[in-house]
């Protein structure tokens, strides 16, 4: 792919309609926007551009389409897949700026912001109104709306409440042309047309660049419980997941953690949980919320008779805030934990729910047979198991041989469990060597067919997914 360099006539240009002050080319800066979350990978841009309204990006687009020159939109660059890494350098889009909440509409339960707005500050801004945004990945204090969208976030509470994409009904979006659409409408059906929102959702800033969201919302629920559930086995954890379901619970969160998971987390984090003793090699971490406290409590007593048929331990109940926040910061720093332990690589494989057992045990002997340990965590509940594969003491040579051929069989195993390869976390630059393993060659074909409409001269997050 051939691309335009940014010199000194393009950089005047571009000042020329991004306010002052905000277009960047300083070491420091580039440094700080060639990276994000995912592994140890660095690219960087040859500016970071941060505009603060619609105007300045519709001209940006429309400029860097003309002369070819690659632009990568950020937000708060937590992603885990890469796709916020300016891999043919370029401009860094950044979107930090437009972070303002525009309305709340309590009449109608939705809200519009812009995609800077972290998560966190949106959740708490609509919870004061006694209304709940769900969408709650374990960045969430950090992580912004737009990358939530381009990513199509999950979390926890996305068992109960859906994904990023279930809250989402109209978009105001930058295409790579420079024009300005709205996607749909501010309503709960729609039936018109083909559905743009949802194909933006997801897409992973690939075509179009997200400037204003609506949001819908629902009753902010007021009471929740939180139960941590020690077991001897990890694939007896694992199947007692579903038939909490098949109880008739249908809980507001269900995570899983592996032993090596909760260790390397309580390591690093210094927190503690009684009652570890060595025989323990899982926990699941059950949440159920709703309004009425007498009915949660009966959930709970329901959950601890299903769990007791899988021979779990003592089930520790936390009922005060300080407990609950405990045991939820605890899950929420897994991922940093893991990480800061080895070098490693973070999948996010995603099965029906009651496949999980069988992908734990497959991907457990998957990496014995290629020497690496891998560490699980996530939301079982959803079926969805984030898989940390670790260097540890493995060398050079062996990590670089055996990694890509025991991802693909993860990967490979995990589609024949009727799953995925990513459930919340993305393609973007790290797992587009697999999209092969779910998708057949036409699907992928009307896939890029798709982006070439959108973006004919690839422009917009170039080398993404595809
Ligand atoms: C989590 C992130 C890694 O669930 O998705 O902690
Ligand atoms: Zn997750």
């Amino acid at each position: 792919m051939k691309y335009t360099k940014i010199d000194d006539e393009i950089l005047n240009d571009i000042k020329g309609f991004i306010e002052s002050g905000f277009v960047y080319c300083n070491q420091e800066k580039l440094s700080e926007y060639s990276r994000d979350e995912t592994e140890d990978l660095i690219f960087r841009p040859e500016i970071v551009v941060k505009p603060s309204s619609t105007s300045e990006i519709s001209k940006l687009l429309s400029y860097c389409n003309t002369r070819k020159i690659p632009v990568t939109p950020c937000g708060a660059r937590t992603g885990l897949s890469g796709g916020s890494l300016p891999i043919y350098g370029g401009i860094s889009l950044s979107l930090e700026r437009l972070n303002k909440i525009i309305d709340i509409d309590e009449r109608n339960l939705q809200a519009t912001a812009e995609p800077g707005v972290i998560n966190q500050v949106f959740r708490d801004c609509v919870e004061e109104k006694g209304l709940f945004y769900p969408p709650d990945p374990a960045s969430k204090g950090s992580c912004t709306l737009g990358g939530n969208l381009a990513e199509n976030a999950g979390g926890p509470k996305a068992l109960k409440y859906g994904v990023t994409k279930d809250y989402v009904l109209n978009l105001e979006v930058v295409l790579p042309s420079g024009d300005v659409i709205w996607t749909g409408a501010n309503v709960l059906k729609n039936a018109t047309g083909y559905n743009l929102t949802q194909l933006m959702i997801g897409s992973e800033g690939t075509l179009g660049i997200i400037t204003k969201i609506v949001f819908k919302l629902i009753p902010l629920p007021t009471k929740d419980i939180s139960m941590l559930v020690p077991f001897k086995s990890s694939e007896m954890a694992c199947q007692a997941v579903s038939a909490v379901f098949r109880a008739g619970i249908n809980p507001s969160a269900l995570e899983f953690m592996d032993r090596d998971a909760i260790d390397w987390t309580l390591k690093y984090t210094d927190a503690k949980i009684n009652n570890l003793t060595d025989n323990i090699q899982a926990h699941l971490l059950i949440e159920v919320d709703g309004n009425n406290i007498e009915l949660l409590y009966k959930d709970c007593e329901k959950i601890a008779d299903v769990l007791s048929e899988f021979d779990c331990g003592e089930i520790l109940i936390a009922d005060s805030k300080s407990q609950k926040d405990q045991l939820w910061n605890i899950r929420r720093r897994v991922s940093e934990a893991v990480k800061s332990n080895s070098v490693y690589k973070e999948e996010d494989t995603v099965v029906p729910r009651a496949e999980l057992p069988l992908l734990l045990r497959g991907v457990k002997q998957i990496g014995k047979k290629y020497g690496f340990k891998s560490v699980c965590y996530g939301h079982a509940g959803d079926g969805n198991l984030h898989v940390n594969i670790i260097k540890g003491q493995m060398n050079e040579v062996d990590w670089n041989k055996n990694l890509k051929k025991g991802i693909r069989e993860i990967f490979e195993f995990t589609k024949k469990l009727g799953g995925t390869i990513s459930g919340e976390h993305g393609i973007g630059l790290v797992q587009k060597d697999y999209l092969d393993i779910v998708f057949c060659q036409k699907n992928i074909e009307i896939q890029k067919s798709i982006k070439n409409l959108f973006d004919p001269n690839n422009i917009l997050n170039p080398g993404k997914i595809f």
